[in-house]
């Protein structure tokens, strides 16, 4: 099947009762980049876990469909078979479980049974896309993100991002941490996914990631919702203005951080 296509409509979501998300309409076509830009506390991260099926995220109306797919019918472990991927913000570490075992056993559980991929075939893959991305060989037999840096950690998610090849992925602030030269390698890495088959959505607070991924569409979350979507050129105004701008136009007080309107 061509194209992939992740479509939200309507989306609230809940945590111990309060709501975070409220009413959030997305969609994101094979071949696009969408970033969404917005204040720390806004709910982006929230979406993201939301939709990757985190069991603390209570969905209470919308929908999510993955190519015409429920998304929020399937178990966790499908919506990842399904081609779905997240980078988070906070990478969690695994002791006990070695970078390499990690990724083999990602890929093995998404092809399923019987149509394993060799242990050739993942080591060449495997060492490839890590040269790709300027890691140390070591990095394989190390404990998933155990000890890694900060930036080390956001390298390795995409590694895991090239390894898995999924069909949406969602990049939770997959810059921060970054040093200048991480930046263009892991920008370098997401470039290199783009295709009818791939749609991206990143979440990021700065402009400079969006210098090296030219996004189709950027869109603003505040509140929970998105308020305003538009091309490259939203993220660079938002660079140089800060977000008072779309306060003032769309008549939205400002808010206390943990504050919940
Ligand atoms: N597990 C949780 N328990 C309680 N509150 C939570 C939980 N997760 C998120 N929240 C609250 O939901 C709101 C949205 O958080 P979220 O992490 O989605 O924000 P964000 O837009 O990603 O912010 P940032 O830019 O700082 O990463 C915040 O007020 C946060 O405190
Ligand atoms: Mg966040």
């Amino acid at each position: 099947m061509a194209g992939s296509t992740l479509k939200i409509e309507g989306l609230h979501v809940e945590i111990d009762g309060s709501e975070i998300i409220k009413g959030l309409d997305l969609e994101i076509n094979g071949g696009e980049i969408h970033a969404i830009m917005g204040p720390n506390g806004t709910g982006k991260s929230t979406l993201a876990s939301a939709i990757m099926g985190h069991p603390r995220y209570e969905i209470t109306q919308g929908s999510v469909h993955l190519d015409g797919k429920d998304v929020l019918e399937m178990e966790v472990d499908e919506r990842a078979h399904a081609g779905m991927f997240l980078a988070m913000q906070y990478p969690s570490e695994i002791s006990g479980v070695t970078n390499s075992d990690f990724m083999r056993s990602a890929i093995n559980s998404n092809r399923g049974e019987g149509d394993e991929i060799s242990l050739m075939k993942f080591i060449r893959k495997m060492d490839s896309k890590m040269d790709e991305l300027e890691i140390d060989q070591s990095f394989s037999q190390r404990y998933l993100n155990e000890g890694f840096s900060g930036g080390e950690k956001k390298r390795n998610e995409i590694l895991q991002l090239l390894m898995l090849e999924p069909r949406i992925a969602i990049l939770d602030e997959i810059d921060s941490g970054l040093d200048i030269d991480a930046l263009k390698v892991v920008s370098k890495g997401i470039n290199s996914m783009k295709s009818p088959d791939f749609g991206c959505l990143i979440i990021t607070h700065y402009q400079r990631l969006l210098n090296y991924i030219t996004p189709d569409k950027v869109h603003v979350m505040m509140q929970g919702r998105i308020v305003k979507s538009g091309g490259a050129e939203l993220a660079q105004r938002l660079e140089e203005e800060g977000y008072d701008w779309i306060k003032e136009e769309l008549g939205i007080e400002d808010e206390k951080v943990g504050e919940q309107a």
